[in-house]
């Protein structure tokens, strides 16, 4: 379904992603884990085309993602969903003209201008909203909502897209405990009941264990584990992080680049 062939991507001299190489012959949930810097943000958005690999290949369902061009490459993008750790809704817009915004691609400029969405679509987009729990909020404007509650409208957004594959670049690296499960558990549900792959980034080893079926680890641009959730044992772990005699279970990308945040989320955890 899915191969990555010695997908590279460097940036003058620094190599961000390293001849990743890896393949998934179903929809899985995926989490890729691994210290800041070491890769993962850079992969999804060579996976998205948002950003043009350096060398390698990666094929999806048989296409030859990194060779669309134009339409072709637009029809992917809107196959391959992205989420984002900071949301990107709009804030002053209505949460439904938000989720409704993961059409324009397939919509004329005109009709976007006025905001002019067909009936169909529009009920769409309500009960998207509902199925994640927030058609209540439909509404209201987006920056009134909390930081669990746009999560779930940017995930209804990229719903909206009919995607095939949905990337999440630490979708609850913002959010506090309890709305992070809300989120993942949104993105597990997906995954199950409509057969989408997951790929996600996630910040934290314990998410990445409880939700995905595979995880992958990589490290200063390498992929140094691929397996379930049972392998990576705390050994291995310490090796995807660097870590030294420092490490500890809960070790996160978090905690490593910024042991104050690290500190608060432990606590968190806790309350949780
Ligand atoms: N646009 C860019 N220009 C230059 N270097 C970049 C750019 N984006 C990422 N990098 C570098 O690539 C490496 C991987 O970054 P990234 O993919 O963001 O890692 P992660 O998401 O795992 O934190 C880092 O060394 C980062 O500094
Ligand atoms: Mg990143």
């Amino acid at each position: 379904m899915l191969t990555v062939e010695n997908l590279t991507k460097r940036f003058g001299s620094n190599t961000a992603v390293d001849k990743a190489t890896f393949t998934v012959d179903r929809p899985l949930m995926i989490g890729i884990i691994g210290r800041s810097g070491a890769g993962k943000s850079t992969f999804l958005r060579m996976m998205n085309r948002l950003t043009d690999a350096t060398s390698g290949r990666l094929l999806f369902e048989g296409r030859d993602v990194l060779a669309l061009r134009g339409a072709e490459k637009r029809a992917w993008q809107s196959d391959c969903a992205m989420i984002f750790q900071q949301f990107n809704l709009v804030p002053r817009m209505d949460v439904v003209s938000n989720v409704l915004h993961g059409t324009l691609a397939q919509r004329s400029s005109l009709a976007t201008l006025f905001n002019v969405y067909p009936r169909a679509d529009i009920h769409r987009a309500i009960d998207i909203l509902d199925r994640l729990g927030i058609a209540a909020h439909a509404a209201k404007r987006a920056e009134a909502l909390s930081g669990g509650q746009q999560q779930r409208v940017a995930i209804a957004r990229a719903l909206m897209q009919d995607p095939k594959v949905i990337l999440a670049d630490e979708p609850i690296a913002s959010l506090d405990p309890m709305n992070a499960q809300i989120v993942m558990e949104a993105l597990r549900r997906i995954h199950e009941e409509d057969g989408r792959m997951v790929i996600a980034n996630l910040h934290t080893l314990d998410t990445a264990r409880r939700y995905c079926d595979r995880v992958i680890g990589m490290r200063d641009g390498r992929i140094v584990f691929d397996g379930t959730p049972e392998q990576l044992t705390t050994g291995v772990a310490r090796d995807i992080y660097g870590a030294g005699a420092e490490f500890s279970e809960n070790a996160t990308s978090t905690e490593i680049r910024d042991p104050v945040a690290a500190e608060e989320i432990r606590q968190a955890e806790v309350t949780v």
